[in-house]
């Protein structure tokens, strides 16, 4: 009975692992600052970082998933893509969620004169 038990807890542990991937896609590391200057520098469709409202996002792998053409998010790399993903894509929560995973932090704020 003891082993029973024992067995099962080691089976849910083993779950557990299984399903860790699962939050490890999320972004990596959201909480970090990243200059204007950086996100300028990765301004080409092998490297393509863009800032939705205040958040970097590293969109180099959406490039060729985007179900509006590459060309769309090609032209935001090294940009601020507010104005252009509000446009297109407010309200739509499914767009939102697709984005979300590909953050990789946020744009550190200018100081103030
Ligand atoms: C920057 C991050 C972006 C993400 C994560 C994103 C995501 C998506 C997704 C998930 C769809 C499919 C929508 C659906 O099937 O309901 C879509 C479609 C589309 N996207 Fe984007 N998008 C982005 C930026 C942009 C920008 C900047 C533009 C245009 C300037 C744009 C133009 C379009 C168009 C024209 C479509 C197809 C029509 C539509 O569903 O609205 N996207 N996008």
């Amino acid at each position: 009975m003891k082993f029973k038990v024992l067995a099962i807890a080691v089976a849910l542990s083993l779950t557990g692992i299984a399903v860790t991937p699962t939050i490890a896609n999320a972004a990596p590391n959201t909480t970090k600052s990243i200059t204007l200057k950086k996100v300028k520098k990765n301004a080409t469709s092998t490297s393509c970082w863009s800032i939705v409202n205040g958040k970097v996002y590293n969109l180099t792998n959406w490039i060729n998933q985007h179900p509006g053409g590459s060309s769309r998010i090609i032209a935001m790399c090294g940009k601020d893509a507010t104005r252009a993903f509000t446009q297109q894509h407010t309200g739509n929560t499914r767009v939102a969620a697709e984005l979300a995973p590909f953050q990789i932090g946020i744009l550190k704020k200018k100081k103030k004169a």
